[in-house]
């Protein structure tokens, strides 16, 4: 079983979600977990998640769920070597993960980020991987009518994620380590 090891893994088009990756690594990084970044490719590129104890997977909300390079990748990465969908789907120990998002929220807000959050999250729940936490972000939508940035639910979001938005991404990721360092072999981090 691996220890104290993270990976972070987005996909981004024009860098909000990046940002909230890169804040979830330097925040792991800080609190003493060995971390590594990447970016969710098209060629195919298998992960395996039991290489790590926390990952944290990324992407912006397309039309309420992951962009479909993302889903690609969730789907085809389900059918990697040695993954085995078990009914009830019985918890593996010493592994748990946290999907995020950044997303624009125009119309309905936060539950626009709700369906792609638990459709990630289940690509995990199915292989026995805890979900602990789901991280949604406020991104401007630079595509979108300008009225989508001023007028939806969350105000003017044509700054974010601001440095606010990043400093709450910041607690989250703190907050699961403290409240998982006994429970998962997380190393000896600085809390
Ligand atoms: C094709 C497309 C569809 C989108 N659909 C939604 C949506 O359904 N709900 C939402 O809240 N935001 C939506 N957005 C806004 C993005 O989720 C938001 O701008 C996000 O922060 C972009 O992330 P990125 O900069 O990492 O690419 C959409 C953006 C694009 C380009």
């Amino acid at each position: 079983m691996p220890e104290g090891k993270a990976l972070v893994l987005f996909w981004t088009k024009n860098g909000n979600t990046e940002k909230v990756a890169r804040r979830i690594h330097d925040t792991l990084k800080k609190a003493g977990m060995d971390v590594s970044i990447s970016r969710i490719q098209k060629k195919k590129i298998e992960v395996e998640y039991l290489d790590y104890n926390l990952i944290f997977l990324g992407a912006p909300v397309y039309e309420n769920l992951s962009p479909k390079l993302v889903l690609t990748f969730l789907h085809k990465n389900r059918r990697r070597e040695g993954v085995e969908l078990i009914p009830s789907a019985p918890e593996i120990p010493g592994v748990a993960a946290a999907p995020f998002c950044t997303y624009g929220g125009g119309h309905t807000g936060y539950n626009e980020a709700e369906p792609m959050l638990k459709h990630i999250g289940q690509y995990f729940e199915h292989e026995g991987i805890r979900v602990v936490e789901y991280i949604a972000v406020p991104g401007f939508f630079p595509e979108a009518d300008e009225s989508y940035n001023t007028d939806g639910r969350f105000g003017d979001i044509r700054q974010r994620p601001d440095e606010h938005d990043l400093i709450e991404v910041e607690g989250s990721v703190r907050g699961i380590l403290r409240r998982l360092h006994r429970v998962l072999p997380l190393g000896n981090l600085n809390l």
